[in-house]
């Protein structure tokens, strides 16, 4: 028998289900009920909450109630509230609304940068220089997120080491935080721990994270083989919301409900309180008018009874 790997004790989860979840929303989705969710997730103990994004409202309509959003929602201590921006007219949003941490987002293939910023990974890398130092001269975390790491819509397979030049480009420019994302959900675990290796020789351990879209059903699996490299972060999504609106098909990133059953189930902290967490996926699902996509929570209201 191989001996045993240590996985980490502790994990961050960060919910970026207001954000990638509700991005992707057909409907509206009032304020209100934007506010009420992350209000919830801070309740349940998650320690960092994607809150929205400053990016233009003709792209992404769903986003464009950010700066109600992040005036109206009540902060709670210890809590990093993150917002996402393009350029540097969503860093002046996300200043302006005091956000804890702002994402940068570039991609791992020239085609998906193409179709989701409207410019080469180059071009972008360009444009956030200047984000990522007014962010920082203004005291506030820069975390980068590269999409399609495992696979993409329109090119098809992705190299890791396509991850790793992004990562260094990513770690030029100051950004602090390198999050790896499976936007489509095709990666398998080998294939992830290859990407997740490329960022790795940029970035250290606890400033890589994974994030994964459960299109194939291998989201856990993923997580799981990041555990194994020792990787202590990841994004995950209340009640499984979510997608991207520039990767049809791809369906919501992997349930925090069923993230944070499987890191318990191994003895690893979150800090999180899955009832609480299940409420909180509970009333969104209700205001979407939907079924959750996380089987944990599928399964134990289930067994408790309770109509999902
Ligand atoms: P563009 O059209 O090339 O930019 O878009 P532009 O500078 O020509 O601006 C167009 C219009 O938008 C202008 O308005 C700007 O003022 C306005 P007009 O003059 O025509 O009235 N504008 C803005 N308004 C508000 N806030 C802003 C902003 N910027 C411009 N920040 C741009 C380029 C990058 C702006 C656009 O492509 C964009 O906003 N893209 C965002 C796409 C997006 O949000 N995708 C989903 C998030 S990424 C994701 O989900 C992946 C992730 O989860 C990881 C994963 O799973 O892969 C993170
Ligand atoms: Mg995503």
């Amino acid at each position: 028998m191989s001996p045993a790997i240590a996985l980490p004790a502790r994990v961050r989860l960060v919910d970026v289900g207001p954000r990638d979840g509700l991005q992707n929303e057909k409907g509206d989705v009032p304020a209100e009920v934007k506010v009420a969710l992350i209000g919830m997730l801070a309740d349940a103990g998650l320690p960092g909450i994607e809150a929205t994004s400053f990016v233009s409202p003709k792209w992404v309509p769903q986003m464009a109630d950010a700066a109600e959003v992040m005036s109206r929602i009540r902060r709670k201590a210890g809590v990093t509230y993150s917002v996402l921006v393009p350029n540097l007219k969503g860093l002046e949003g996300a200043l302006a609304a005091k956000a804890d941490e702002v994402v940068v987002f570039a991609a791992a293939s020239e085609a998906f940068s193409q179709r989701n910023i409207n410019c080469s990974i180059a071009e972008s890398i360009e444009r956030f220089r200047p984000v990522v130092r007014a962010a920082l001269d203004a005291g506030v975390r820069v975390r980068g997120a590269i999409s399609v790491a495992l696979g993409c819509p329109y090119q098809g397979e992705v190299p890791p080491a396509a991850v790793g030049e992004v990562a260094r480009r990513m770690v030029d420019i100051g950004v602090q935080h390198c999050g790896v994302a499976d936007t489509i959900g095709v990666g398998t675990p080998n294939a992830t721990k290859r990407a997740m290796e490329a960022a790795l020789a940029a970035y250290p351990l606890d400033e890589v994270s994974g994030h994964f879209h459960d299109t194939y059903g291998q989201a856990l699996a993923n997580v799981y083989a990041c555990l194994e490299l020792g990787i202590a972060t990841f994004d995950a999504s209340v009640a499984g919301l979510g997608g991207c609106p520039y990767a049809k098909g791809a369906t919501g990133n992997v349930a925090t409900e069923d993230v944070v059953y499987l890191l318990h189930g191994l003895g690893i902290d979150t800090g999180v309180d899955l009832g609480r967490l299940r409420a909180a996926g509970r009333y969104v699902c209700g205001r979407l008018g939907r079924p959750t996509n996380s089987r944990v929570a599928r399964a134990l209201d289930a067994k408790e009874g309770m109509a999902t």
